[in-house]
Order: structure tokens, then sequence, then C-alpha cells
């Protein structure tokens, strides 16, 4: 075929790809049809989250001053609102609490206010809008992470017209301990001292931290599921955000398709996938309101920027980048080609998977046309076979480039190239290690000393019979505290599973690797199961319970029975089960967010959780060695020299990590390389990068150099000559052609 011919026929598809998905999806924020309605109307912030109180302009214990006209119509909150022109008019409001939201109605005809609270200026804020219809229903003004007591709100008319409809109170009830806090409080929950972990809250994530992945040296991007979280963009509420990890600032992002509940992970060229999601859940969370676009089959790019993160987009095109099959909770890993493997999850969001649902496959981005499939989902038995409790398979990339997935009781080794399973021994005395019986697992360091042999271990879970419905199942019923390694050469699956205990069983806990090899667990619940509105005996909305409030630290090089210790770990007083996240920064502590077991946000409890803790090993109060390197792209077996103050006398070690994608306990491609180094007489030191794609698939990671087990701060480097992978057009062009590609799968 001549190649022009070939250009048209591909434009050809990709313009009738762009009509069909052009009619299908509704555009985001345009506005939405309310429930019982066929009229669209504007999106409207107000929503009262559960456990928030809402008071309505017409109540008594709103004091009014000045004039002001009682305006009555069905698109005002309960029907009624209250407007002044009067600018000497003002109202005040005394709560108990520690968050206050102000609503009412902006466009070109309101102006500016002063707000106080207990006495004090504040904020002179503009509730004028370039719009000639009068947006109904806006969020005025917010103010969290107040200290809880009684507090007193005065908002005065500065110019010309302000309204009032609602105000809604935050953390009136002692039990709803799980506000979001704006507020840069920094609590040391342990006396700082070298010697000991400590724990500090400091800042919050403006959006549930559902997934988290670390994008540069300052910034980790958090992205939730389509809900009224407090932080906004462009008049809605965001659903990703950007954090910068010093100072707690956040840059809320423009998300089109609902990544509830997605996965992610970088390619060999830098640029991060966030692939799968749902549909618009529109069932009682008014996310009918949001508009967005179905997430299912959605391919999100984000390319990390250091300088300047305005220019940090989410890039989404669904006309030309999807997914060939839907996928909710699918596991997402980069292979030793640098291109991502998508394995899983389920064809429509729900709960406990099940065959009907079930997408058996795996696929990948950018599509190969490998095995027949030009591009199209592969088929999978072990993810037929470990039905139900399958979802978020953890999926670990080995140094042979063949890839190790553990789901529900059991294990394989899964060789892409061949397209060939290896069934694992079932993991020991019941124990499901996947969702919704989460556990995690992680790839133990890899290290030249044993020709990086590959070790894997599984913690925690659950030995709740997956079969069992869930009316049935008990958000009390224990937890597994089991781990359990399995080396994964053939004398080590011989062997077979060693197991161990930690300290505290838990369900959804998160494994964070440390540069020194050390292992902290945190989160989770010491009874239940993942989810949310399944199971008896919820908690709120939530499937478990007993949060497990104390981290627990791992030696894997301790004799066994030695390695999990906690008596020396601070203790926390925030719930994080489902929907947390833990992961290193390059400082070399660990961040810990979320908890949101719930439809929506949530202040009933277990409310959504915003606030932030930083988990410090005792090596943060340590001096710390000084490195750098001058190129930070390092080849496979290149040998580049590190700049950083050693003697001979000291204990080196290089870490190269990749600190992971977090999701549901899940930590895509978290992993730990120490690489092979020579030191020459006046103690420079020349490392090598990995031998090879399989011991450290292509794509970022962070070095640090440890010395008498004292970490530097990590530097972001590319593996490998960060080059995307291998793009085949054809692949992508029959996805395209097969958009309904659940009969393909
Ligand atoms: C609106 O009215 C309903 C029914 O009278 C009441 O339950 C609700 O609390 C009111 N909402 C506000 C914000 O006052
Ligand atoms: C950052 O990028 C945005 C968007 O491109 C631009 O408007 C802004 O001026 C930039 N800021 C700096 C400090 O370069
Ligand atoms: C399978 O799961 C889906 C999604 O949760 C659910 O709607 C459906 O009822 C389930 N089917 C069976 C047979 O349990
Ligand atoms: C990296 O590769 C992916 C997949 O081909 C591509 O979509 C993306 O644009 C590339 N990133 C950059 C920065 O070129």
């Amino acid at each position: 075929m001549a190649a022009s011919r070939l250009y048209s026929l591909i434009y050809s598809l990709l313009v009738l790809s762009v009509i069909r998905f052009s009619a299908a999806t509704d555009p985001a924020w345009n506005g939405y049809t309310p429930s019982g309605s066929t009229t669209v109307t504007a999106f409207t912030p107000y929503w009262p989250a559960p456990g928030t109180i809402s008071i309505d302009s017409k109540s008594p214990s709103i004091r009014y001053s000045g004039y002001w006209n009682e305006l009555s119509s069905l698109k005002y909150v309960n029907g009624s609102s209250h407007s002044t022109s009067d600018t000497s008019a003002s109202f005040s409001f005394s709560f108990v609490g520690d968050g206050i939201e102000w609503y009412g109605s902006s466009d070109r005809h309101h102006g500016p206010a002063r707000v106080f609270i207990d006495g004090k200026l504040v904020e002179t804020l503009d509730t004028k809008i370039n719009s000639a219809t009068p947006q109904v229903q806006q969020r005025l003004y917010a103010q969290y992470g107040l200290p809880q007591g009684e507090h007193t709100l005065k908002i005065e008319n500065a110019k010309s017209t302000i309204d009032v409809d609602v105000l809604v109170v935050l953390g009136s009830s002692a039990a709803s301990r799980s506000l979001p806090v704006f507020s840069e409080n920094s609590i040391a929950r342990r006396s700082s001292s070298s010697t000991q972990f400590t724990l500090h809250q400091k800042g919050n994530t403006g959006v549930a931290a559902m997934q988290l992945v670390v994008v540069s040296s300052t910034h980790a991007l958090i992205v939730d599921k389509v809900e009224h979280n407090p932080l906004t963009i462009d008049g809605h509420p965001a659903w990703a955000a950007l954090f910068n990890l010093k100072t707690g600032d956040l840059t809320p992002l423009q998300m089109k398709s609902n990544s509830f509940c997605a996965g992610g992970s970088f390619l060999s060229n830098g640029t991060l996938i966030n692939v799968g999601g749902n549909p618009v859940v529109e069932d009682e969370t008014n996310a009918a309101d949001f508009g967005d676009e179905d997430g299912l089959q959605a391919v999100r790019l984000f390319h990390p920027c250091d300088e300047n993160q305005s220019k940090c987009k989410i890039y989404e095109s669904p006309s030309r980048i999807r997914m060939a099959s839907p996928r909710w909770y699918p596991t997402v890993l980069r292979i030793e080609d640098g291109s991502a493997m998508i394995i899983g999850g389920a064809k429509k969001g729900g709960w406990i998977n099940n065959a009907t649902v079930n997408n058996p496959t795996i696929e990948y981005y950018p599509p190969k046309a490998i095995h027949g499939s030009n591009g199209l989902p592969i088929h999978l038995p072990f993810m037929v076979d470990t039905l139900n409790s399958n979802l978020f398979p953890i999926a670990i990339s080995l140094p042979d480039g063949k890839v190790f997935v553990a789901a529900n009781r059991d294990a394989m080794i899964y060789d892409w190239k061949t397209n060939t399973e290896r069934r694992l021994p079932r993991i020991p005395n019941g124990v499901r290690v996947t969702y919704p019986m989460a556990g995690t697992g992680t790839l133990l360091p890899l290290t030249p000393d044993n020709d990086y042999t590959p070790e894997v271990m599984l913690c925690g879970g659950s030995t709740i019979d997956e079969t069992r419905a869930g009316y049935d199942i008990s958000s009390q019923e224990p937890a597994s505290s089991q781990c359990s390694r399995l080396v994964l050469t053939d004398e080590g699956i011989s062997k077979g599973w060693q197991v161990e205990q930690m300290p505290e069983p838990r369900v959804m806990p998160d494994m964070v690797l440390l540069p020194t090899g050390h292992i902290v667990v945190v989160n989770g619940a010491g009874s239940g199961i993942s989810g949310y509105g399944n199971v008896k005996d919820q908690v709120g909305s939530c499937n478990s319970d007993n949060p497990v409030f104390t981290p627990a630290f791992y030696d894997p090089t301790a004799p066994a029975g030695q390695r999990f210790s906690s008596e020396d770990m601070p203790t926390s007083d925030i719930p994080r089960m489902y929907h947390s996240v833990a992961s290193l920064t390059p400082e070399g502590d660990v961040i810990i967010a979320g908890s949101n077991p719930n439809l929506d946000r949530s202040e009933e409890r277990y409310g959504t959780e915003y606030r932030v803790e930083r988990l410090r090993p005792p090596y943060m109060g340590a001096l710390r060695p000084e490195l750098s390197v001058e190129s930070t792209k390092i080849g496979f077996g290149e040998k580049f020299y590190l700049k950083t103050k050693t003697s001979k006398r000291q204990d080196v070690k290089v870490a190269l990590m990749d600190l992971g994608f977090v999701t549901h306990a899940n930590h895509a491609n978290q992993r730990l390389v120490y690489l092979p180094f020579t030191t020459d007489d006046r103690g420079r030191i020349y490392a090598s990068g990995p031998p090879n794609g399989g011991v450290y698939p292509p794509g970022p990671g962070w070095l640090y150099v440890i010395v008498d087990g004292v970490p530097s701060k990590g530097i972001k480097v590319i593996i490998g000559d960060g080059s995307g992978p291998k793009v085949d057009h054809d692949a992508i062009n029959n996805i395209l052609k097969h958009a309904d590609a659940e009969k393909h799968a």
C-alpha cells in the first residue's frame, strides 16, 4: 500500500473515532442534569458532606445587620437566600467546630466582602464574576483547620452586593476528627531524636489521596476519584493535584475523566501514565454534577516539569489515546523494555470481582502487536483462576524480564515474551493478598552481591473466604499479620514460602522501602476488608475497622524472628484505611496521606482524610552525605562518577530506587537496586548503571548514596537512554478501530 494511502486510511480512522467519541461523552463542567429533571443546569459547588451542618440563610442563628432582602427561588438552597446592597450591611454567625464555608451567588453585579474570623479581618474577597446570569450556590469563602472550639464568622459588604444562601460548619462533632486542615501545623508526636523514628503532621492534600506518585524532587502527584474535594479548579472540585513536598503548597490539576480507581506507571522516557477508572458514579453522590467522562478506558499522560508547576498538565485525548478494554482496578507495571504492562481489572466498577465483569487479560501501553493480539487484550488464565479477590494484582518485574504476579491466594511468573505462566506454590495459611482482602507486596532489595537474585515479600491481607457474600462478612473479622517471602529461583521455589508475622495484623497496609534496605509498614486496618458500603457492621460506610496506628520496622537481612519491631516507633492518631497511601520521598522520609472509605467526601467516622503525615527515619536528623552526579542519564552498565565525600573506612552503598506509584496498597514499580561500584585510592566512587532492563526497567529513578547507614538525599536520574518505548502504529490503529473492545477481551 502506498504511504499516502496508508496515511489517509489512518487519518479517516482517527476522524471516525473522534466523531464517535464526541457523541458519546459529555464535556466536563458545561452543566449537568439534576435527577428528576431534563433541564441542564450550571454546576453548583454546594454539597453538604455527611457530618457537616448546613445553616440556611433564614436561620435565626445568623445575625443580620443593615438592610437585607430575602429572595425566594427554587434555585437557592431550601428555596431562599439573603442579599444586600447596603454598603454598611453585614452578617455574623457563631459556631462550634473547626471550619466554615460560605455559599451564595456570584455575577457581575456582586462585589467585594470583608471576612472576619473571631473579630479579625482575615481576607477581602470579591464575589463578582464575569457573568450576567447569577451563578448560584457558589462557594464564596472557606476556612478549614481552625482550632476546635467556638468561632465567629462575620462578613461585611464592602462595596456593592453580596449574598448568603447557606453556611456549612465543619468539625462540629468531636467524633468526626478527619477534617481538611489547610494550616501548616507541625506536631511532632515524639521529641525529635536522632535515634528514633518521628511522626509529624504537616499540610494537607486538598484532594483525597487515593493515588500518589513522586514526580520530581519537589512534588508528588495526587490522584483521587471525582468527588467534592475542598480544593477547586475552574469553579469545580479538583480530583488531582500537585503537592509540594517541601512547602505543602497545592496546585490543582484539571482532569477530564474519572480516575476512580486507576493505576499508574512511568514509561522509559519519564512520562507518567495513569490508566483506567470508572464511569461517573451517578447514584447518591451528586457526582452527575461533575459531568466528567468515563475513565474506564482512559490513558492519562503527565510529563513532570521541575521548574514551573503551572506548566504541568494532565493530557487526555480519548479519541487518540485509550486502552483496548475497560479496566477498573488494573495494575500497571513498567517492564524491561520501558513500556507498561496493564494487568487485569474489572470491566465495570462495583465491588469484589466476579466472572461477569472480570477482565482476565493484559495489554500494554504503548500497545504491542505480540502473540497475535495486534494490540488487543491477551487472555491470562491466572486472572480467571484467582477470582474473586484478584483486583489490583501485585506485580513485580524480575531481573530476567519475567513478571511475578500474586492475586488472591496464588502467585505465578508470567513470561510476557512467550505468553506462558509458571504457577508458584500457593500463599500459605489461606491468606488472600489482593482487593478486597488487600495485602501488599514488594521486591526485596536487589544486590550484585548475589547476582540480583529476586526475592519477593507479601504482607497482610485477610483469610476471609472471597466467595462469601458481602452481607455475610463483618468489618470486625481480623486481618492477617502474615508476611510470606519467596526466593524466585528453582531452589527458592522448591523451598517454598517462608512465613513470618508482623507485630499487628493489617489489611490494606503500605510497605515502603528505605534507601538503607529496611522497610516500614504503615497504614491499614486490623479488621475487615477494603472498600465501603458492602459488609455488615460498617463503621459509617467503612468495610474495615481497628485502624493500625503504629508503623512496623522491618530488617530483611536480620535472622528470621528478629526482623520486625515496633517498640520504638511513634504512633499516629489518624486512621488510614481504604484509599490511603505512603511513599518514600526524595528527601528520604516517608509521606503518608489519605483514607476515604466513602462514596463522596464525608466527615462522619471514618471520614475523608486530607491531613498529611511524614514519618522521619532516625537518619533524617543525622549529618547527611552530599551527592551529585555529572549526568543524570545513566546507561545500562555505564560507569559513572559519583561525587560525594567518603573515606575508605566507611561503609558505602549506592542505591538506585523507584519510589513506585501507590494506589490501593499496590506499590507498582517500587524497587531498590544496589549498584556495583569501585573506589579509587583517593576515595572517589565510580558506580555502574544496572546491567539491564530486567534488573531496573529503563525509566526514571532516584539515586542515593548511603554512608555508614545514613542516606544522602535522592537525585532524580533516568536509566537507559531516555527514549520512549517502541510505538507500533498498527497496534494503536487496531485498538482505535475496535473501540468497543469488551468483545475482544
Ligand atoms: C432545608 O429544609 C429541610 C427540610 O425542611 C431541612 O431538613 C434542612 O435541614 C434544610 N436545610 C438547611 C440548609 O437549612
Ligand atoms: C509558568 O507557566 C505558566 C503557564 O505556561 C506561565 O503563565 C507563567 O508565567 C510561568 N511562570 C514562571 C515563573 O515562569
Ligand atoms: C458481578 O459484579 C458486578 C459489579 O460489582 C455486579 O453488578 C454483579 O451483580 C455481579 N454479578 C454477580 C453474578 O455476582
Ligand atoms: C513518552 O512516550 C509515550 C509513549 O509513546 C508518549 O506518549 C509520550 O509523549 C512520550 N513523552 C515524551 C516527553 O516524549
